[in-house]
């Protein structure tokens, strides 16, 4: 059980040891068209939970690695990889998991803790105060390190990063429709707010918040 062990950690500092996600499921609930059919921007959300299991799948479906050579489930441009996932987990808004910013490790599918608390607030705030985001359980916020692309495609890179957010959002709201769940997605934000609650290291661009959970 070191799950167990891992999962009462609180969300401390940078320091604190990754958690280890469970495997993600290969098969889902929803055939493609079907998830199609019923993706929508979601921005009602119940007061309840995510199990850990949920976040991992949603997580490895919108950016894990899905070949043993390290290529993922969204294509990169020259696999490149610009893109970075965090998790923002409101207070009981999961299960074994703490209040906190985590960042997604995709080669170890864990999760390491970034910043304790629920910082949910601040990060509504940042996005312009759509007060109906912060009903969500989790967000997900997905960011770009363009210097990683355009380091071989120059400014071409920054359009190339740009693509694969879309990529990974498309991902991430088919996953959660297939877990029953409903996702929004937020690119009305002030760039500089959103990247100081969330403590991005310099370089890391926050480029679309998605607000995930049980759909109200
Ligand atoms: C790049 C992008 C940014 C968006 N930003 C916001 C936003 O800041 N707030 C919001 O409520 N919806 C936002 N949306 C959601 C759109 O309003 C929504 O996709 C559109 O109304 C179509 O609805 P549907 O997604 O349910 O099909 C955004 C969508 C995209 C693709």
């Amino acid at each position: 059980m070191v799950l167990t062990i891992m999962l009462v950690q609180p969300a401390g500092g940078q320091d604190a040891e990754a958690i280890k996600l469970p495997a993600p499921a290969r098969k889902g609930t929803l055939s493609v068209p079907e998830a199609f059919a019923v993706r929508r921007t979601v921005r009602g959300f119940a007061a309840r939970p995510l199990s850990l299991a949920q976040i991992s799948q949603l997580l490895w479906g919108a950016d894990g690695t899905s070949d043993p050579r390290g290529l993922r489930t969204s294509p990169s441009a020259g696999a490149t990889y610009p893109l970075d996932l965090y998790l923002v987990v409101g207070e009981r808004g999961a299960l074994d998991l703490a209040a906190g910013v985590y960042h997604y490790l995709v080669a170890e599918h864990a999760l390491q803790p970034v910043a304790p608390g629920d910082l949910r607030p601040a990060v509504v705030r940042a996005c312009l105060n759509q007060a109906w985001m912060a009903a969500a359980p989790v967000l997900v916020v997905i960011t770009g390190e363009y210097r990683r692309c355009t380091g071989r495609y120059g400014q071409r890179g920054v359009r190339y990063t740009h693509m694969e957010a879309g990529n990974v959002s498309q991902n991430l709201f088919l996953a959660a429709e297939d877990l029953g769940l409903g996702a929004g997605i937020v690119g009305a934000f002030e760039d500089e707010a959103l990247a100081r609650a969330l403590k991005l290291p310099p370089g890391r661009e926050p480029l679309l918040v998605m607000p995930v959970g049980y759909k109200h």
